[in-house]
């Protein structure tokens, strides 16, 4: 009965501590996990239980045989217990409090208590070694799969008590009939009111319980892809488009017709090069005057929900040039909206951002 015990105790042990880490790990594998980057030698989610499970038996049935022996080898079963512990605390550190950077720490403690209790149960019992030689294997492999999230993921490395943002509705800088007849009042209603209420309600709902809940909008433009950086972007683009727009326009600021004229040739050879890109551009789009990180200007024609965030560029000015934005007002001529934009630029703004 007591050599029963002996062998089963420590299995039993790997196992209450893997089910128990596996609850620190559920929420993080269903929201967290799936969207970092990862090595593409990490394997498919369903091999882990199955690996674990197999690893656990090795590793319990070692403690077992040392155990097994009438000598007392109290560092072994130390060295057994302390690696365990690390074992479990990689769950709570990695999966649970998110931070890929304390499991990389953990893990490394937890390559040198395997690679300890090998050195000094190898002298004792042969066996015992052989059977955490699998574990180590694996370690390996996780001590490099855990490192590759950390580097490549910096912008996801957070802890679960974070500030959840949740994006509202800018406010217009003026009434909504305020820059008829350019842009009408219905345009501004659909346009402003319905179409970014729509983005800013589907990036809300996207982001909800991933490490996007917890960015700035700029942070989202620049590190997402797919739906969320195309609501997200939307919402930043849409939001700095009306920000950028006056019922009274003041005369263009001396320092940025400077720079215009000596990146453009002219204030007018400017507005002509951006018009061009905003007719050029096929199908749904925004044209930008945008900085480079020397300060150069470019004029920037993107499709879909393009950001110059994503080239690194500082946005200066934008131009919505999906359909919607001038249909009620222009229908299909978007040369004629292009041309009522110039007179609702506020340049000041521009300026202020160079
Ligand atoms: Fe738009």
């Amino acid at each position: 009965m007591k050599k029963i015990f002996i062998y089963l105790l420590p299995t039993i042990g790997c196992f209450i501590v893997g089910a128990s880490a596996s609850l620190f790990q559920r929420s993080a594998l269903a929201e967290w996990y799936p969207l970092l980057e990862k090595t593409v030698l990490t394997p498919p989610n369903m091999v882990f239980p199955i690996v674990w499970c197999a690893l656990y038996i090795c590793i319990g049935l070692s403690l077992s045989l040392i155990l097994a022996k009438p000598e007392r080898h109290r560092l072994i079963a130390a060295l057994w217990g302390v690696q365990l512990l690390l074992n479990f605390l990689w769950s709570v550190l990695f999966f649970y409090a998110r931070n890929p950077l304390a499991g990389l720490l953990d893990i490394l403690l937890l390559d040198a208590a395997v690679v300890a209790y090998i050195c000094v149960s190898y002298p004792v019992r042969k066996v015992s070694a052989w059977l955490f030689a699998p574990y180590l294997l694996w370690l390996v492999l996780a001590t490099y799969m855990n490192g590759y999230v950390y580097c490549n993921n910096p912008d996801t490395v957070s802890l679960k008590n974070h500030t959840v943002m949740t994006h509202e509705m800018p406010k217009l800088p003026y009434a909504a009939d305020a820059l008829a007849p350019a842009m009408s009042k219905e345009t501004i209603d659909y346009h402003y009111g319905k179409h970014l209420q729509t983005y800013i309600d589907n990036l809300n709902k996207l982001i909800a319980g991933t490490p996007y809940a917890e960015m700035t909008l700029d942070e989202i433009v620049k590190s997402s892809d797919g739906a969320i950086f195309n609501n997200a972007a939307q919402t930043w683009n849409h939001t700095f488009f009306f920000d950028t727009l006056t019922p009274a326009q003041k005369a263009m600021p001396e320092k940025l017709a400077t720079l215009l004229t000596k990146e453009f040739g002219s204030v007018e050879s400017f507005q002509e090069q951006f018009g061009k890109a905003a007719l050029g551009l096929f199908g749904s789009g925004w044209v930008w005057l945008a900085a480079d990180k020397q300060g150069k200007l470019h004029i920037e024609a993107m499709p879909n929900a393009g950001n110059p965030l994503t080239k690194s560029m500082k946005p200066l000015l934008t131009l919505d040039v999906w359909e919607h934005a001038y249909y009620i007002d222009y229908r299909n001529r978007r040369a004629d909206f292009v041309k009522a934009f110039w007179s609702l630029v506020d340049w000041d703004k521009v300026a202020a951002r160079v």
